[in-house]
């Protein structure tokens, strides 16, 4: 993401920052706990509920678009020369596996064409997949219009970042015009747009917010994966330090089980590690689900192929999830039965969620 204040920092800081954020994503899944708010969902085993696996269709139907996948490349990066080749490498994985694809925040792209170079690079490699452009809410309908326009997009991610936005040195700390400014560009935006928070969560007053400006699509991205405020914080010196913050926010199972019933359709993502989050998001309402770290170390240990090969194996996974619940298809995750312990647990009595 990039700031989106008035006076943006220049083009060499933010192609540093684009290259930062890579790495301290990385090394920050390093040694960390890999426990999350998805360990908080079990399902209710039924020894004979199951189905055959054969029969199970792991496509999902996100508002209008059908999505071979359950699970796409979530919006990360784009920018500078690094950037370039994990787009490639992920374009390359999506294309071979059908999955979706997001970039990351195109501003950089917008306002220094030189580096348009490192997004269009996913459209190249994939020129007939599903695509979505990203950008920052308080960017102008122009540069909306541009930034899809750059990548033939399928659709729009609007990042709403303000908890990384007050982590970030050079963060905004004006909030105040992102709810018009969003509205703007999703009546301006020539595909539908996908609101998404960066890792802290989207709650039901901001879902139903959302859904009064005509957002009909949104990513919960919840706590739990990637931490925007320890990237930041690790960037950030003793004055601007913002790690008093730590643990803000919610889940993507929290979000998802607390959202407004009339509210936009829901993609999940954040801290999602295997396909068993994958089968927990959907059957707690998502209609996909997003993944960027562990996506993100895949090609940076490996490469296409090496995304390609986990991609399946968590198909044929997730396959096998589905039968052993009784699902043939996601709409049929909905009637398992979900017993919820821990944080989530507590945060679904203190909200007053069955
Ligand atoms: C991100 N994310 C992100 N999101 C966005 O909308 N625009 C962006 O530019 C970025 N940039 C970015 C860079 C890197 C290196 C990472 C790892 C992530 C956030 C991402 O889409 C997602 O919401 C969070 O990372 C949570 O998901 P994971 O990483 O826990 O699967």
């Amino acid at each position: 993401m990039t700031s989106e204040r008035a006076a943006a920092p220049g083009a060499s800081v933010r192609a540093a920052r684009k290259d930062d954020h890579v790495r301290l994503a990385l090394q920050q899944r390093e040694g960390r706990s890999a426990r999350n708010e998805f360990d908080d969902l079990e399902f209710l085993h039924h020894a004979l509920d199951g189905v055959d696996a054969e029969r199970v269709d792991l496509s999902v139907r996100v508002g209008e678009w059908s999505w071979a996948t359950p699970f796409y490349v979530n919006g990360m990066t784009g920018g500078t020369d690094l950037t370039e080749r994990i787009n490639r490498q992920l374009a390359i994985a999506a294309r071979e596996t059908g999955m979706p694809m997001a970039c990351g925040s195109m501003s950089i792209a917008i306002d220094d064409p030189s580096t348009a170079r490192s997004f269009a690079v996913i459209r190249e490699e994939n020129p007939s997949g599903f695509v979505m452009a990203n950008l920052g809410a308080g960017r102008s309908a122009d540069d909306a219009l541009r930034a899809v326009e750059l990548l033939q997009a399928n659709a729009l991610q609007l990042h709403v970042n303000p908890v990384q936005e007050t982590a970030m040195p050079e963060g905004s700390r004006d909030f105040s015009g992102w709810l018009v400014g969003l509205e703007r560009i999703v009546e301006a935006s020539p595909v539908p747009v996908v609101a998404k928070e960066v890792g802290f969560g989207l709650s039901r007053r901001t879902l139903e917010k959302l859904r009064g400006i005509g957002v009909r699509v949104a990513d919960v991205s919840g706590t739990g994966g990637t931490d925007f405020l320890g990237i930041e914080n690790s960037r950030a010196t003793a004055a601007d330090d913002f790690s008093m913050l730590t643990g803000f926010g919610q889940s993507a199972l929290a979000c998802l089980l607390d959202a407004p019933a009339d509210g936009p359709a829901l993609l999940a993502s954040g801290g999602v590690r295997h396909p068993y989050d994958v089968v927990k998001a959907l059957a707690a309402g998502a209609r996909g689900v997003g993944v960027a770290g562990a996506f993100l170390q895949t090609v940076m240990d490996g490469d296409a192929e090496a995304l390609v090969t986990l991609v399946r194996g968590w198909l044929t996974q997730t396959r096998a999830l589905f039968a052993l619940l009784g699902a043939e298809n996601a709409e049929q995750l909905a009637s398992t039965d979900l017993i919820l312990r821990g944080r989530l647990g507590e945060f679904c009595r203190l909200r007053g969620i069955d």
